[in-house]
């Protein structure tokens, strides 16, 4: 008999279904050691979060996180609820003893990430941050090749996360809905949200940054506050891109925007090593690109893998080989991660520690467009002690 987990979830937004799925799923797909059982859902409108509580199974509603975090009766503290909260909530868990998952990015910026990193230190309880993308078996796979030293010397590192809901002048910022767009409760624009992905998964498959030089921009100046009801400056970055430089030697530019009229969620990734290259796509999620220049010459060229082999990353617990899976199951794979590693009294990744890294380079990546000159990033900092 499995021991039983029992999960409090604050927020039931995007990622409060996205995780709610996962804790139903992982223990049906995944020999994990734990039983998931959803115990507590928490958020400020009772209705709502009752609503929500009866689609996914919860067994309680909560209308105050202090609450949540109080009760003896839940063992991990899930924070899906936007950037602003993230600090005060995944501290107080922590130090109630509770596990905690925290959606990315960790804080608003690397100070408030490094008191998440030192409670969770102080209280030593398992802790993860849902950077998921490390979770698609292509990109797990891509992993596997880099490690492998299939690519032989790294030359570059090119991501873009693409977007185009804000072109409109006339959309608001702030409230419930559009809180991505207010700098108070986000901590930034694009740089926070999605460059943040990006680089994530970067620090992973390429190594650690060591300096950027970047450029934002704000096309939209002025919105109406939907809290206020005024017209008030934006103060988040609508675009950002960077050079850098990775520890490895290779160079990299990023881009993230929410300008790109035409694309929804247009994450790709591409490396160019001495020996081969790859291209990940998220709109075709499940394939790699691969060009190995060690094939015959008059074979050599752009293969397309269908990462959904029984042997591909996470695929044989899926249906059977040539079907896909998708979005929602990166977050099955990595909360099934996340028990397996408690089971064995490991550390789950991206660790709170890891995501202050990409908090470090976030920071310098705005600092950068401040400043206008290459600024170093504090990666010597994350290392593990
Ligand atoms: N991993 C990913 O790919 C990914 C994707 C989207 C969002 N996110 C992150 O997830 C978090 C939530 O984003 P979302 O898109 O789900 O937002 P959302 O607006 O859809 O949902 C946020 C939820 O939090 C609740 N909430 C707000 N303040 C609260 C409080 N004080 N106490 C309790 N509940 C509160 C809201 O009622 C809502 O249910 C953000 O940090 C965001 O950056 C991550």
């Amino acid at each position: 008999m499995k021991e039983n987990l029992n999960i409090g979830l604050v927020g039931y937004g995007f990622m409060g279904r996205t995780h709610s799925n996962a804790f139903c799923q992982a223990g049906r797909f995944f020999d994990v050691p734990y039983r998931p059982v959803l115990k507590a859902v928490c958020a400020r409108n009772a209705d709502r979060a009752k609503a929500f509580a009866e689609n996914w199974g919860y067994e309680s509603v909560e209308t105050d996180w202090r609450r949540l975090v109080e009760r003896q009766d839940i063992d991990l503290i899930d924070i899906a609820s936007p950037n602003d909260t993230h600090a005060e909530i995944a501290i107080a868990s922590a130090r109630a003893g509770k596990k905690v998952l925290c959606e990315k990015p960790l804080g608003r910026n690397a100070a408030e990430s490094e008191k998440i990193v030192e409670a969770a230190d102080a209280a030593r309880v398992p802790n993860m941050v849902w950077y998921n993308y490390r979770r698609v078996p292509a990109v797990v796979l891509l992993k596997h090749l880099i490690d492998e030293g299939r690519f032989g010397r790294i030359f570059h590192y090119r991501a873009k996360f693409l977007q185009d809901w804000t072109i409109s002048k006339d959309l608001p910022q702030g409230g419930e809905a559009l809180w991505r767009l207010d700098a108070a409760v986000a901590g930034s624009g694009v740089t926070g949200d999605l460059l943040a992905h990006t680089i994530d998964t970067a620090l992973w498959l390429n190594g650690a940054i060591t300096e950027v030089t970047a450029m934002t921009e704000t096309f939209i100046k002025e919105r109406k506050h939907n809290l206020t009801g005024r017209i008030e400056p934006v103060r988040i970055d609508d675009a950002s891109a960077f050079l850098c430089r990775f520890q490895n030697g290779s160079l990299a530019t990023f881009e993230a925007t929410r300008y790109a009229r035409g694309h929804k969620a247009l994450y790709t990734l591409e490396i160019n090593g001495e020996l081969a290259s790859a291209l990940w796509d998220l709109h075709d999620l499940h394939r790699i690109q691969f060009f190995d220049h060690r094939d015959e010459g008059r074979l050599r060229g752009w293969r397309s893998i269908h990462v959904t082999d029984g042997d591909h990353p996470y695929m044989k617990r899926w249906w059977v080989p040539g079907l896909q899976i998708g979005y929602e199951h990166t977050f099955i794979h990595q909360f099934a991660d996340f028990l397996q590693a408690l089971g064995e009294q490991g550390e789950a990744s991206p660790s709170f520690r890891d995501a202050l890294a990409t908090d470090y380079v976030t920071d310098s990546v705005l600092k950068s467009a401040k400043t206008a000159k290459w600024e170093k990033v504090p990666f010597s900092q994350v290392t593990r002690a």
